[in-house]
């Protein structure tokens, strides 16, 4: 049985289910999540192929030939409508128009599940989605459940990366007022053991690793490329819970008293469900969701059994981010085609990344300034890092969304910054993306290079010409 069934039988009902990848009841043949191409506007629905199966992948790559495409809603499967759209402007504002946060790109997350393609929700900071009237979700000290399947390598340690229960006002409104899994190696509240990343429960004003708002050495660092977390609560009692979502059971980091500080005890619930944001929509944390279910009720520890056995026989799985592969050790240029610029190549003048009209007669500076040796993405192995040829130690990477070329500090901010993924291009050639930001690909404006997306708020996101100035031809270096 799919998890809302376990659930059911377990008299702990999904009150939201929600999964890109997959249907969570075996009945289930609605929608899963709408998308929007940036070509003409339009939207349509993923649904899975079968009743109960894995999400029709094809479908969203037919629609999406030759354009990109957002997530604009993630479908509630529970029969409740409370879906997820993309989050408005709270506390803190997002980047998006209004001060809405950003859509997620369709195509960040591939994975297979069962040897069959679906796609993840890739948050990058500034993402998020919310509900904030709904219905069924646990107010006040009513008991809940919920569990997420989320890349475990994905992550960082701004606030905060949440799937759950969450204020509807878009504002902290006090303690208790959350109940959210939290995945990411913030510390500003609690810790777990090592450096992260952890499993937390955002309970609002803190993420709990367990009792006290500190460290619970009890709660492990995650290793786990997919992984399974889980937070339950019920009057003065809470769990927090996960396992490798690919293979085995799942292990009890903490299961105790509520916390004693003050708000947490009886909890002040509200009800709205947040996904890759925090209760008054701080959102630049990034993660990336694969599905997940919101009960009523305090599940037993043998439904989340079963419920976490479902999921690995789901057989998550990896695939490659890249649809155009490069060539890692190869030495490459990348010459712009948009018409009027195709004589152009990206290069950089010092720490800009722009491009410049290169040809075999240009000075050898020009030329090893317009060279690039292909790398192992820094931040990501599956996908590319762009060394310099006349900068050894030099990569391209994206800084508000600029391309500079800066010397590897092996942070993980910069690693991250500096990995790209390789599609077919949008118009030809090659269409390169990034892997943190996977809705913004590198694209010349201007004869300056950004990350840019198609019709976003910045100028150089500009949707005029984003087909052809995304659209590369990868080709041999020239020195
Ligand atoms: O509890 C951690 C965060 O604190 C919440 O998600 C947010 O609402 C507040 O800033
Ligand atoms: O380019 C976007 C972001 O800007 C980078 O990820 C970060 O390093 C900088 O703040
Ligand atoms: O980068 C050159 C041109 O500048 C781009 O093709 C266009 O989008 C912008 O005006």
């Amino acid at each position: 049985a799919a998890p809302c069934d376990l659930y059911k039988n377990g008299g702990t009902p999904c009150v939201a289910a929600h999964g890109t990848t997959r249907a969570l009841y075996d009945a289930y043949t609605g929608p899963l999540y709408q998308i929007k191409r940036g070509s003409d506007g339009s939207t349509t629905d993923i649904s899975p192929l079968s009743a109960g199966g894995v999400a029709n992948a094809d479908a969203q790559d037919s629609f999406c030939k030759s354009t990109t495409c957002l997530i604009t809603i993630i479908y509630d499967q529970s029969g409740r409508a409370n879906h997820l759209y993309q989050a408005p402007k709270g506390a803190f504002s997002g980047p998006d128009v209004n001060g809405n946060d950003n859509l997620a790109s369709a195509i960040g997350a591939p994975v297979t599940l069962n040897g069959k393609k679906a796609y993840g929700v890739f948050v990058s900071p500034g993402t998020g989605y919310r509900n904030d009237e709904v219905s069924g979700t646990a107010t006040g000290d009513q008991p809940e459940g919920m569990y997420a399947v989320l890349d475990g390598t994905h992550y960082n340690d701004a606030c905060c990366f949440d799937y759950g229960n969450a204020e509807t006002s878009n504002t902290d409104t006090g303690n208790g007022h959350m109940e959210a899994i939290y995945y990411g190696n913030n510390t500003v509240w609690g810790t777990g053991s090592g450096s992260g990343p952890w499993l937390m429960a955002d309970l609002e004003n803190g993420l709990f690793s367990g009792q006290s708002p500190a460290q619970n050495t009890a709660d492990p660092s995650i290793y786990n490329r997919f992984f399974t977390g889980m937070v339950k609560g019920k009057p003065n009692q809470w769990a927090l819970r996960g396992g490798n979502a690919a293979s085995g059971s799942l292990s009890t980091y903490f299961s105790g008293a509520r916390p004693t500080v003050g708000g947490y005890n009886p909890m002040s619930l509200e009800g709205a469900i947040i996904l890759g944001i925090g209760g008054d929509n701080s959102n630049g944390a990034q993660g990336t969701f694969y599905e997940g279910v919101m009960t009523s009720g305090y599940p037993s520890d043998s439904v989340e059994a079963s419920v976490q056995a479902n999921i690995v026989a789901a057989k998550y799985a990896t695939t490659s981010l890249n649809t155009a592969p490069l060539t890692v050790g190869n030495k490459i240029s990348l010459r712009a085609t948009t018409p009027g610029y195709d004589t152009r190549y990206i290069a950089h003048s010092g720490a800009t990344v722009n491009t410049q009209v290169v040809s075999s007669s240009s000075a050898t500076s020009l030329k090893q300034q317009a060279s690039w040796t292909v790398r192992t993405g820094l931040g990501n192995s599956d996908c590319y890092s762009f060394e310099s040829v006349d900068t050894p130690g030099s990569f391209i990477r994206h800084y508000n969304f600029q391309l500079q070329l800066n010397s590897n500090d092996n942070t993980k901010a910069f690693k991250e910054d500096a990995t790209f993924c390789s599609n077919t291009g949008l118009s030809s050639g090659n269409t390169i993306r990034s892997w943190s930001y996977p809705a913004k690909s590198i694209r010349h404006y201007n004869n300056v290079a950004y990350i840019a997306s198609q019709g976003g708020v910045h100028d150089f996101d500009s949707a005029t010409s984003y087909n052809n100035d995304v659209s590369f031809v990868v080709g041999a270096s020239f020195a």
